[in-house]
């Protein structure tokens, strides 16, 4: 199998875009009030783009034999008064389920620590649903390490 991990363009759009709503049906498990067609929505389809062709952020894609297997996306966080230094976050990542477990997950996060490095970044971030164990065993096996913890109750 070759694997071949390469900045997405805008000829990746309509891939990624599959796999950015794999992603939201994936992430509904932990979060029903998510919107399916997001990625197909006005505003996903500007955050797409924008990821793929903006200056501050980055969308990498892992190709298998021609076909995109998996992506993420990364941008530079505004810095934070509180919390000083550069930070990056990691946004969306997603491997098609027929490519996991050959280690393309771990592939897209050491190259977003390449670009992190790149950008000249002393701290990079992730987000995951509490209860994704699997990417959380991933991130940590990445050399993440747990921070914050995101409560929620429902008012309505
Ligand atoms: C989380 C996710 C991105 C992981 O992608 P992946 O490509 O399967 O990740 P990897 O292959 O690098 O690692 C996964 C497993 O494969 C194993 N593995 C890594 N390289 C391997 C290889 N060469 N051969 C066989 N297995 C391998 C790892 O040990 C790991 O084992 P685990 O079962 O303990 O987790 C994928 O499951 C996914 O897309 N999930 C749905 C979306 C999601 O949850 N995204 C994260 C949102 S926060």
């Amino acid at each position: 199998m070759n694997i071949v991990i390469r900045i997405a363009t805008k000829n990746d759009f309509t891939s990624i875009q599959r796999l950015s709503q794999e992603l939201t049906i994936s992430d509904s498990i932990y979060d029903p009030i998510l919107v399916k067609d997001w990625a197909y929505s006005k505003h996903g389809i500007k955050y797409l783009n924008q990821r793929i062709t903006g200056k501050r952020c980055i969308c990498i894609v892992a190709e298998v034999d021609g076909k995109i297997a998996g992506y993420t996306t990364a941008t530079i966080m505004k810095p934070i008064s509180w919390r000083p230094g550069k930070h990056v976050e990691m946004e969306n990542l997603i491997v098609d389920k027929e490519f996991r477990n050959q280690g393309i997950g771990a592939k897209l996060i050491e190259a977003f620590f390449d670009w992190a490095k790149k950008v000249k970044a002393d701290f990079a971030e992730v987000h995951s649903y509490y209860n994704n164990e699997r990417a959380q065993a991933l991130y940590k096996r990445s050399s993440f390490v747990p921070l914050f913890v995101s409560l929620e109750t429902k008012l309505i």
